[in-house]
């Protein structure tokens, strides 16, 4: 199928997962927390639904990784059938705590390549999106990274594990970027932290995150212009638009300088 239907598709079925959780907090929240420690609510299980079954119905023979229905990993490395990747709430803390930061992520990909991606901020009203080889845009202008090459001077975003008790390198690196960058920004969702840097509104971004949480953003972020790899190595046959350990996403001309000094 051609790659503008399914971008189509993705781009209506985040707007409608967008209104749902607009409607949802406006009527007020019921809040859960996964393995004891990770703020989950209504919305995030409707939306996943509304968008697995909106996939399900068109594309009966894809598989779907999303991150509260079906979270099984396993499907980051099957190359055989199409794959859709969905974070119904990227964000979640800020949706619970009124806080308008929060987007609905679907991700696209072909043999562990992603394709097509949008990036839907529903407060905001702020639509991110790109296909391969066909540029990225916020609404329907085109985007593109700022052209910060002075570590100095850029403004870099990161953010933080729900478990504790793996703090002590993310702090070292945090200590390394806040004597070496103009400053930090801790925004709350990973997937719009990678828009913002593709739009020019940060100039760098690195975290360890799940794929659902930058599928989509980093395609937008690559055919925006800018550069996406890692700080520490891929494993060998692992897609590398899916893994999300050690991420660096950034403006061109910081990205070898960001990169030795989370290394250093
Ligand atoms: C979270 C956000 C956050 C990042 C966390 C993610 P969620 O996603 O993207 O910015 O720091 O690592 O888990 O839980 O709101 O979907
Ligand atoms: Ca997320
Ligand atoms: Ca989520």
């Amino acid at each position: 199928m051609n790659i503008n239907t399914i971008a189509e598709f993705a781009l209506a079925t985040a707007r409608e997962a967008g209104e749902l959780i607009i409607r949802e907090r406006a009527q007020g929240l019921e809040h859960d927390y996964k393995d004891g420690q990770e703020l989950v609510t209504q919305a995030d299980l409707k939306a996943d639904r509304l968008i697995g079954d909106a996939i399900r119905a068109r594309f009966p023979d894809h598989r779907i990784l999303s991150e509260e229905a079906m979270p099984d990993l396993r499907q980051a490395q099957e190359l055989e059938q199409p794959l859709w990747i969905i974070d119904p709430i990227d964000g979640t803390v800020n949706y619970a705590y009124g806080h308008d930061q929060v987007a609905i992520s679907i991700a696209y990909a072909e043999k562990g390549r992603v394709q097509t991606g949008v990036v839907h901020a529903p407060f905001q009203q702020e639509t991110f999106r790109a296909s391969r080889g066909q540029g990225a845009f916020l609404n329907d202008s085109a985007i593109a990274p700022t052209g910060c090459t002075n570590l100095r001077q850029s403004l870099v975003a990161t953010g933080f594990p729900y478990r504790k008790d793996q703090l002590a390198p993310i702090i070292r690196r945090l200590d390394k970027v806040l004597h070496h960058c103009r400053d930090i920004r801790r925004n709350g969702s990973a997937a719009l932290d990678i828009c913002w840097v593709a739009a020019g509104r940060l100039d760098t971004y690195y975290e360890s995150v799940s794929p659902w949480d930058f599928a989509a953003a980093r395609l937008i972020a690559l055919e925006a212009g800018a550069m996406a790899g890692h700080f520490s190595d891929v494993p060998e046959g692992y897609p590398e638009d899916l893994w999300g350990q050690d991420i660096l996403i950034s403006t061109p001309g910081l990205y070898q300088g960001m990169r030795a000094l989370l290394t250093s």
